[in-house]
């Protein structure tokens, strides 16, 4: 058992930190031993009184290579923390320019009222972040967040409940279980926004970092090979229905399928089709316009 005393506790992480070097850095690449403090810290701040049980724990789920947003139950997405735990994805910082570039485009927009659909909400991170964002405009904003996955949407409910505060009275934010926007009525939407499973199951599975795959929810992840481009096919064609007049489809996306799927939405009639980079240059988003 390990004693109460905080220097023990420190000393223990640190330990923990020299000897288990090559498994950390593999599960957690580039961790430095401050930031394993301030993650312990985090982990234990509302059970300050049982520190040693919580290190103990703390210390097990790193050995067993958990995300530290799992161990912790947060992640930091955009301008807000979020709650999050294994059946929702970890929201990544890449898909923080598919909300800066939307608000961005949004903000500029001469409607008084904004309906927004965010499918594959998760956690709910784009469509919170969005929300919180845009609260900021004299607009009236209405988003809807779709998911599959209800275990996921309960999540995103309580990251709603949590960041409430944040947002105006002229924003409105609704939960709706759905396969991507199934019988969502025409016409619905100024703008759509998704960051929709995009892996093949079986092609792209070697490119993923071990610890998604054991950990991070596969229904947030992958599409079968043989029913990937239909998924997505069928998708395009529920957005181009969905979408207003000259409203704005921003779609995050796997860099060695966007070309292709850019030539899916050419099926439809989508007009300034577009494929924008992250920050590392890779290929990450689609961007159109009905
Ligand atoms: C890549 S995650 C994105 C989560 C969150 N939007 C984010 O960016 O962090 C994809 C999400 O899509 C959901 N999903 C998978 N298939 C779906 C479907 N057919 N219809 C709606 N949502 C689906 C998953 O449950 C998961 O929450």
């Amino acid at each position: 058992m390990i004693s109460s005393n905080v220097t023990t506790f420190e000393n223990e992480v640190e330990r923990f930190f020299e000897e288990n070097q090559n498994a950390l850095q593999s599960n957690y690449p580039g961790i430095t031993l401050r930031r394993l403090d301030l993650e312990f810290q985090t982990y234990c701040e509302k059970n300050i009184s049982r520190k040693g049980e919580y290190l103990d724990k703390f210390l097990n789920s790193l050995k067993a290579g958990i995300p530290l947003e799992q161990i912790t139950g947060r992640a930091y997405f955009y301008e807000s923390e979020f709650k999050v735990n294994e059946h929702v994805l970890i929201p990544r910082s890449e898909t923080e320019i598919l909300v800066d570039e939307t608000c961005k485009i949004l903000s500029k927009s001469e409607k008084k009222e904004l309906a927004i659909a965010d499918v594959g909400t998760g956690s709910g991170a784009i469509a919170l972040s969005i929300a919180r964002k845009l609260s900021n405009l004299d607009k009236s904003i209405k988003i809807t967040g779709f998911d599959i996955s209800e275990k996921a949407l309960n999540v995103a409910k309580r990251n709603h409940y949590l960041l409430e505060y944040a947002l105006s009275q002229n924003t409105s934010v609704t939960w709706k279980i759905n396969d991507r926007l199934d019988g969502v009525k025409e016409n619905s939407f100024d703008c759509i926004v998704s960051n929709p499973p995009y892996i093949k199951t079986h092609s792209d599975k070697e490119k993923v970092h071990h610890q998604v795959l054991k950990f991070e929810p596969h229904i947030a992840l992958f599409i079968d090979d043989e029913k990937y481009d239909q998924w997505f096919l069928d998708f395009f064609k529920q957005v181009h229905l969905c979408l207003k007049k000259d409203g704005l489809f921003y779609m995050e996306g796997h860099e060695d399928h966007l070309e292709l799927q850019c030539n899916l939405l050419n099926h439809f009639e989508f007009n300034e089709v577009q494929i924008i980079k992250d920050l590392t240059g890779a290929k990450r988003f689609i961007k159109a316009r009905k």
